[in-house]
């Protein structure tokens, strides 16, 4: 089904609602009847942080068996009204996604890669047995929102818009089953660093009690609860100083997975780098895979392969391990200084940011911010 007949029932964006800009014919227009107002805007962005400056509409698509998706609307970002009983609040059947949009040098904005972030939020529905959207219709709800909101986007150094779309499970219903209905959204948020003041490295806590994802679990998966079974990990990182939790494997608690929203990757006294491989108990990263690539074209050669924690150990004190950085869409390229565990901690090299970190770090940026060429036709220009 396409979602073009999908959506016959949704109204038309009315070209008569004054405040409707960047209306697009596919989302009905409810504009918000109190936006932030200029100035108080500028003020949020000068320092945003990271998730807590919102802009002023959201996306909603809503879906239904016997209307398939339908009621796709751009409005103003409000609380949910929801009945008690949605299966969400009882079965955590919910996915999500994140994203940038980015200032182009000539003021335009642009989405980088967002047909990857489409395809992974199909996947993660289908192993959360919830009916996927369409693909086509996710890239056009975020490029809905970057047009209505591009005034959100912080100029500052590394500022962007970062857009969350979700999904929950909507029906109203106690038993255990997929839900029969879904409420789509995109919330935007403008952001700056992750890290607090950018974090020129930053510190992990290996996480030697809790795991993260097991084989046949939802690893793979952006779901909620991958990050709800992560909070308590955290939390432990956090107590033990640590900026963030690096999770080892389920199975022998020994091989390198990922950090609590990141993936991680080492550079060796020899210039090659390794990630641990895609073998479903990791979020396939779309700033991982675009790494890879980018690397390569460097001429850098690149494993896709486990590396225990006691290799990753001896290797940072014999001086074969160079560089560890951890990359994702909020993280972009962060290096890893020093790692913690129970029974103590060591640096990777001097603690600092490594030479081959700094240049795949700046090498992504100035490709996302539409300064350095895109050879593999990556950054999406929305406006
Ligand atoms: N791993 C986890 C657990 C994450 O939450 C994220 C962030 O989305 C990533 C890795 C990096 O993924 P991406 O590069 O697509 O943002
Ligand atoms: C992202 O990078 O988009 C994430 O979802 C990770 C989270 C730490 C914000």
């Amino acid at each position: 089904m396409s979602h073009t007949a999908s959506l016959a029932n949704a109204p038309l964006a009315d070209p008569s609602d004054g405040g409707a800009v960047h209306s697009s014919p596919t989302f009905a227009f409810e504009p918000n009847a109190n936006p932030i107002a200029a100035n108080e805007r500028a003020a949020q962005l000068v320092n945003p942080g990271f998730g807590r400056v919102f802009t002023d509409h959201m996306v909603t698509i809503r879906y239904s068996e016997a209307a398939g998706w339908h009621d796709a609307k751009i409005v103003a970002r409000a609380p949910f009204t929801m009945d008690s009983a949605s299966a969400v609040l009882h079965y955590a059947q919910e996915i999500f996604e994140g994203m940038k949009a980015y200032r182009l040098p000539d003021g335009g904005a642009a989405l980088f890669r967002p047909t990857a972030n489409a395809a992974r939020f199909r996947s993660s529905a289908e192993r959360m047995a919830m009916v996927p959207l369409p693909e086509e219709l996710f890239v056009e709800s975020v490029r809905a929102i970057v047009r209505q909101e591009a005034d959100w986007i912080p100029d500052i150094d590394g500022g962007a818009l970062y857009l969350r779309p979700f999904m929950i499970a909507s029906e109203v219903f106690l038993g255990v089953k997929p839900s029969a209905e879904y409420l789509y959204a995109v919330i935007a948020s403008s952001v700056g660093a992750y890290f607090k003041g950018g974090a020129p490295a930053v510190t992990l806590w290996v996480s030697q009690d809790y795991t993260r994802a097991a084989p046949g679990g939802t690893g793979a998966a952006k779901c909620g609860g991958n990050y709800a079974a992560s909070l308590i990990a955290q939390a432990e990182a956090t107590r033990q100083g640590c900026d963030q939790v690096l999770f080892l494997d389920a199975v022998e608690r020994r091989w390198i997975e990922e950090l609590g929203g990141m993936n991680i990757f080492f550079v060796f006294d020899d210039g090659t780098l390794q990630t641990p491989p895609l073998t479903g108990t990791i979020l396939p990263g779309i700033t991982r895979d675009s790494l890879i690539t980018l690397a390569r074209d460097m001429g850098l050669t690149v494993r896709e392969e486990p590396y225990a924690i006691d290799q990753c150990r001896a290797d940072a004190a014999s001086g074969r391990l160079r560089e560890a950085f951890a990359c994702g869409t909020a993280a972009v390229v962060t290096p890893i200084g020093t790692m913690k565990m129970v029974d103590g901690a060591f640096d990777i090299a001097d603690g600092g940011a490594g030479e081959t970190t700094s240049r795949l770090r700046q090498a992504l940026i100035d490709l996302q911010r539409g300064v350095a060429p895109d050879p593999h036709g990556w950054l999406e220009r929305v406006i």
